[in-house]
Order: C-alpha cells, then sequence, then structure tokens
C-alpha cells in the first residue's frame, strides 16, 4: 500500500491529523496497535481549550462539540475550607474554556473518519517505521497472521508516551527531559449530578482532590494518592469518604455519590523529547511529552503540535515550501515547554508533597496565598489555562 502520511496512533492526535490532511486532499493511513472500543473506553482529559475546539470546527467534526459540550467561564481552588472563584472570562477579556469529554472528541473523530472513507487499520500489530532517515520511509505491521507495508512520503507518530515511534529515533539523537512525582491520581467516573457546575481544584493538607464532570448527570472527580495504591484498595465508599474529606464542609455535604462506572490511576509525569523530528519521522502529542494532568494541558498541548505540523505539511503538499517541516520542532517545543511550565507550577501549588521540609511547605502556603491576592498573578494563571496562542 502506498500513502503520503503515515500515522501511527489512533488517539486524539492521530485522527485529528488525519481527518485535517484529507479534508485538504492529502492522503493518509492511520494504524491503531487497539479496537476502537478499546481506545474509546479510556477516560481522560475533560478540558479543552479555545484553540483546540477551533481545530476541532476546521476539522468538521465541532458540531456535537458545540451542542453538548459546556463553555466554563471560571474554575474554584478550594483551601483552608473556603473556595475561591477563578473569574477566566474576566481575566483573560473575555476567554472560556469548554468541558466535553476526550472520548466523546475522539468518538466523533472516528465517526467524521468513516464519514469520509479514511483509512484506519485498527489492531495493527508490531507497528514499526523503517528508513526515516532517508526520503522513502515506509512502516510495517501484521494483522492478526498477515504481514503489510506502507510505503509512504513522511511518518507522523501519534502514539502516545509508550509508542514505538518515539523509540525509533537513535538515541543519540534524543535528548529527554524528565520529572517523576511521588504520587498519582486516583479517578472516579460516576452518573451522579456534579456538585458544583464549575470544575473545583483542592489543595489540602490530606491531598489534592479535583471535582470535575462530563455532563450534567456524569461526574468525573480525582484525588492524590501514593503511586503504591492501586485501583483495587480503594472501595467507592472509601474513595469518596477520602474526597469528601479534602473539600470545604459545603461540597461534602452537597455531594451526591453513586457508584463508580470508571476507576483508574495516572501516575503523574512530566516528560519533553527533543527534537521532535528525526528525518522523514515527525512527532506529536503524549508520543514526545508529557504533563501532569493538573492545569488539562496534555490533550491541549497536543492540539498545537497538530495545528503546526498541519501547516508545515500543506505547505509541503500544496506549496512546494518546506521550511514548515524543518522548523516544526522548534515551534512545537516553544509553546510545548511553556506548557511543561505551568503544568509543573500547578502541581507544585495544589498537591502535598510527603518530603517537603516545613520550609517548603510554608512556601507553598505563601505562593497560594500571594495568587489569590494579586490580579495580576491571578491573570497569569488564567492566561495559561485558556490556552497560550497558537502563533
Ligand atoms: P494518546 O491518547 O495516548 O493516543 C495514542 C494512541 O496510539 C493510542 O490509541 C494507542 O493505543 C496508540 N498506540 C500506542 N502504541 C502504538 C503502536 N505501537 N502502534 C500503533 N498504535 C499505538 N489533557 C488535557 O488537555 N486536558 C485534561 O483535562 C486532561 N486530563 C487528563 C486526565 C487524565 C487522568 C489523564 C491520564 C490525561 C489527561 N490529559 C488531559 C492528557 C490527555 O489525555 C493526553 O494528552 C492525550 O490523550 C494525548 O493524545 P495523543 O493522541 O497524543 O495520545
Ligand atoms: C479533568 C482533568 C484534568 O486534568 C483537569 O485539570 C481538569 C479536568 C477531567 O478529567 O475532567
Amino acid at each position: 500500500m502506498r500513502t503520503q502520511v503515515g500515522i501511527i496512533g489512533g488517539g486524539p492526535s492521530g485522527l485529528l491529523l488525519s481527518q485535517l490532511l484529507h479534508l485538504r486532499g492529502i492522503e493518509t493511513v492511520l494504524l491503531e496497535k487497539h479496537s476502537r472500543d478499546y481506545v474509546l473506553g479510556r477516560i481522560r482529559a475533560g478540558v479543552l481549550e479555545h484553540g483546540f475546539a477551533e481545530l476541532m470546527r476546521e476539522a468538521q467534526v465541532a458540531e456535537r462539540m458545540e451542542r453538548e459540550g459546556q463553555v466554563h467561564e471560571g474554575f474554584f481552588i478550594a483551601h483552608d475550607g473556603v473556595r475561591d472563584r477563578v473569574d477566566l472570562h474576566a481575566l483573560t477579556g473575555g476567554k472560556s474554556v469548554i468541558v466535553y469529554g476526550q472520548t466523546e472528541l475522539t468518538r466523533d473523530l472516528y465517526e467524521a473518519r468513516d464519514r469520509l472513507g479514511g483509512r484506519v487499520i485498527h489492531n495493527a500489530e508490531d507497528v514499526t517505521p523503517h528508513d526515516i532517515a532517508t526520503q522513502r520511509p515506509y512502516l510495517t505491521y501484521r494483522l492478526g497472521r498477515q504481514a503489510a507495508r506502507i510505503d509512504c512520503d513522511f511518518v507522523v507518530g501519534c502514539d502516545g508516551f509508550h509508542g514505538v515511534s518515539r523509540q525509533s529515533i537513535p538515541p543519540e539523537h534524543l535528548q529527554v527531559f524528565e520529572r517523576t512525582y511521588p504520587f498519582g491520581w486516583l479517578g472516579v467516573l460516576s452518573r451522579t449530578p456534579p456538585v458544583s457546575p464549575e470544575l473545583i481544584y483542592a489543595t489540602h493538607e490530606r491531598g489534592f482532590a479535583l471535582c470535575s464532570l462530563r455532563s450534567s448527570t456524569l461526574s468525573r472527580y480525582y484525588i492524590q494518592v501514593p503511586l503504591s495504591d492501586t485501583v483495587e484498595a480503594w472501595s467507592d465508599e472509601e474513595f469518596f469518604q477520602e474526597l469528601r474529606c479534602r473539600l470545604p464542609e459545603d461540597v461534602a455535604r452537597a455531594m451526591i455519590i453513586g457508584p463508580s462506572i470508571e476507576k483508574s490511576i495516572a501516575p503523574l509525569r512530566s516528560f519533553v523529547a527533543e527534537p521532535m523530528s528525526f528525518g522523514r519521522l515527525f512527532l506529536a502529542g503524549d508520543a514526545a511529552h508529557i504533563v501532569p494532568p493538573t492545569g488539562a494541558r496534555g490533550l491541549n498541548t497536543a492540539a498545537s503540535d497538530i495545528y503546526y505540523l498541519y501547516h508545515a505539511l500543506l505547505d509541503h503538499y500544496l506549496n512546494g515550501d518546506d521550511r514548515g517541516l524543518e522548523g516544526y520542532s522548534q515551534r512545537a517545543l516553544a509553546r510545548v515547554w511553556k506548557g511543561q511550565r505551568f503544568s509543573w507550577w500547578m502541581t507544585m501549588l495544589l498537591h502535598r508533597f510527603p518530603d517537603n521540609t516545613p520550609y517548603e511547605q510554608r512556601l507553598q502556603r505563601t505562593e497560594l496565598a500571594y495568587l489569590l491576592s494579586s490580579q495580576q498573578a491571578l491573570a497569569s494563571l488564567a492566561e495559561n489555562y485558556v490556552g497560550l496562542p497558537f502563533a
């Protein structure tokens, strides 16, 4: 088989890129390791910034997001038994975010690929990029016992943190920056009305907690847990008891609880691989970088990669101009690092670090007190949370 752009990974990054390119007449084949049901069973991001929504519109997949997604003009920071509202709208001159689940937007993208007859191959095993340093790269994979090959002009690695793309770059050409945190987030999805119409990020001496939502009938809650904890060790009752403990009393009292319909633990990690390209292989999204989820940047940073790569590929195919592809890594990384900084900062601000000295604990409290007392500091938080411009 031959195509113009071979894409590895059928998460939001890969699907969005293939949809955008298809609409401009550029052929893609997308190889996904898992079944569609498996991909759609993962509960992840919930908060989309304006730039992501714009890309969904350009990809002609925004209809349901516009209808069912909720525009949020603020969120709360809970601490010391009280809640302070961060007025995103006022602090950014009218900007907001959209609460719409990653599961839903991935479903919308799959349906759009189906409608256009996009080539998406599921259950592709042993996907391997070859000859990426040459002008004629190709991909091999297996479907059951059948081996197959796709020749292409470019390979795009959208296969997440554990994918094969980044690993196919010779290690001497890759520099890795990493930070791990001594905890994870235990998340629960439950078919109950959310406790608050706007998100609550809570900091407490027992650890961080987050009250989020997917709709008026679907709640998404998280608590910080030690890395050694397992999902099995937490019953629903224990989860909600711990969550309530970390929230102001009025919030805890108002919370309606119900059985979990999904429960999982995500370890927190900051990670960047540089550069984001090698020869004719380009990395995008979680394949190249990971943030701790605290600032809701992961998917949104993937979107800016896709934006730069999409325009660079358009310039190559439509104008014969390769400057975008040559500058892709540098351009994408400039924004990636701003997302890293913000996610790291928000994680440090709101979590309980077991090894912090009393001095560091005082500094953390002072950082929060300063933030909540300064319009300038709040404006900086809001500017980053709604998403820095792509340009
Ligand atoms: P992925 O979604 O990881 O997709 C990669 C795809 O590649 C997968 O489908 C995988 O099966 C496939 N794949 C892997 N290896 C191979 C292979 N060898 N061959 C073929 N296919 C392969 N971000 C936000 O912006 N806002 C939020 O509110 C937010 N909340 C989050 C909450 C949690 C609990 C977590 C865990 C993450 C959150 N994120 C959030 C981050 C966000 O989910 C990710 O950044 C996003 O999924 C990245 O998309 P992606 O397409 O780059 O990678
Ligand atoms: C959600 C996840 C986040 O990381 C975040 O900062 C806000 C919301 C969520 O899953 O709803």
